[in-house]
């Protein structure tokens, strides 16, 4: 106890012991285990911009490409699949903080005159696939320590929207503390310190760490992994097109991608850096780089990532154990105060730190980006209004034939 108390100490951060002496030898113990365990790391990283090399444009298989070979790339692609070579990972741990609901994100109901869960939908589109190959693939899904529950419990209560749940799995992925603005760690109980999923980026370290490839039936035969969001409604999983594209031209991974709207557009764009492929934030573009143009008019650096990213296992463990930056972002964040109560803020209030997937594209050998229809494929629903929003997705599934 000494030691934890001098070191909180020394980082300025005592004031995690303030309830201490309150609390019965339980929750005593269960808060000092935690602050042995925490990972301080975090309380050094700033906003700082990583060091990044030479970007150049990377082009892609494009619409027509993609149409012209589409009956060829979609055999390929279900012929992998009903050899068990694709599993598909549905990444869903996030806390949704700007839906602004405290259920998981795959809860919420997308319809109007009937109900349309998240998860249903994306299970149904997943469904499509699995019809056509005629075998479930393994799908496997990512939580949180603060959704796993309520996540298992909310899909096995619907029968897993049709899909065969013995070919679902869970894992949950790690967590990392939260840093208020004073650069302070916080409280989310009196005997607990707060701490947020660490990001979708340690989604196959958590999957290998759950143990999940040993326990599974037939994980040997597995070779792709179909990663993706909870939160794009229109998303294609294991797109049988997009999986045999990735085979057929030889990469190591692919990536979805849309044409960017406008130069200006927040999008993480796919490109080169030194020479291999990586994503390159929109933050992190310059205006040259946004306005640079192809001699036929369209720009050079246009193609949008998706979060629909597909790669081949062995190069994952080739790269595992490389770790990747740690990005900061500002959220909102509940906790306790001085007085133990319980404050919501309405506002972002704390920093929470996140691998992201994203830069597991720069630690592959090569990347297919796989040009796909932006209103057929995705209507991300990240905020309760206006762009990306629930009114955004709902009129986009809509405007795909979809009732709602
Ligand atoms: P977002 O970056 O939109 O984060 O996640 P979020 O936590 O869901 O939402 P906000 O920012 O708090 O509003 C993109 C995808 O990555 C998953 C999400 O579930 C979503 O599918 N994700 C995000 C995780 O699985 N774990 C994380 O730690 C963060």
């Amino acid at each position: 106890m000494n030691d934890i108390r001098s070191h909180l100490k020394a980082l300025g951060q005592e004031h995690l012991l303030r309830f201490y002496d309150e609390l019965d030898s339980t929750s005593q113990s269960r808060l000092i285990d935690q602050l042995k365990g925490l990972d301080y790391s975090v309380l050094d990283i700033t906003d700082r911009q990583e060091q990044r090399g030479a970007f150049e444009p990377m082009g892609a298989m494009t619409l027509d490409q993609i149409e012209k070979n589409r009956p060829r790339l979609t055999e390929i692609g279900l012929d992998a699949i009903r050899k068990g070579e694709v599993g598909a990972v549905l990444l869903a741990g996030g806390q949704g903080s700007r839906l602004g609901s405290a259920d998981p994100k795959g809860m919420f109901d997308i319809g109007i005159n009937r109900r349309l869960y998240i998860f249903e939908c994306l299970i149904g589109n997943l469904l499509e696939v699995t019809k056509k190959a005629g075998t479930f693939l393994p799908l496997f899904i990512m939580t949180s320590s603060q959704n796993d529950a309520q996540t298992r419990e909310f899909l096995k209560a619907h029968d897993y929207f049709g899909y065969d749940g013995s070919h679902i799995h869970f894992f949950v992925q790690e967590q990392l503390p939260t840093v208020d603005v004073n650069g302070k760690l916080m409280l989310s109980a009196k005997d607990t310190v707060s701490c947020a999923p660490n990001g979708n980026g340690g989604w196959y370290i958590s999957m290998r760490r759950s143990g999940l490839f040993k326990r599974i039936k037939n994980a040997k035969s597995l070779k792709w992994l179909n990663v993706f969001a909870v939160d794009n409604v229109l998303q294609r999983i294991a797109d049988p097109c997009f999986v045999g594209a990735v085979i057929s031209e030889g990469k190591s991974c692919g990536a979805k991608v849309v044409s960017k709207a406008a130069p200006d557009e927040k999008v993480g764009v796919l490109c080169l850096e030194d020479g291999k492929p990586s994503i390159v934030e929109y933050y992190e573009m310059t205006d040259e780089m946004k306005t640079l143009r192809d001699p036929d008019g369209s720009l050079s650096y246009r193609f949008g990532v998706i979060l629909n990213y597909l790669f081949r296992i062995d190069e994952l463990d080739k790269a595992f154990g490389v770790s990747l930056p740690l990005h900061r972002a500002f959220k909102q964040v509940s906790f306790i105060d001085e007085n133990g109560e319980l404050i919501r803020p309405e506002k972002p209030n704390a920093y929470k730190f996140e691998t992201l997937v994203l830069d597991m594209v720069r630690l592959q050998s090569s990347c297919l980006a796989f040009e796909v229809e932006r209103e057929r494929e995705f209507a991300p629903v990240k905020n309760k209004t206006g762009i990306d929003s629930v009114e955004s997705a709902r009129a986009l599934l809509q405007k795909n034939g979809v009732e709602l």
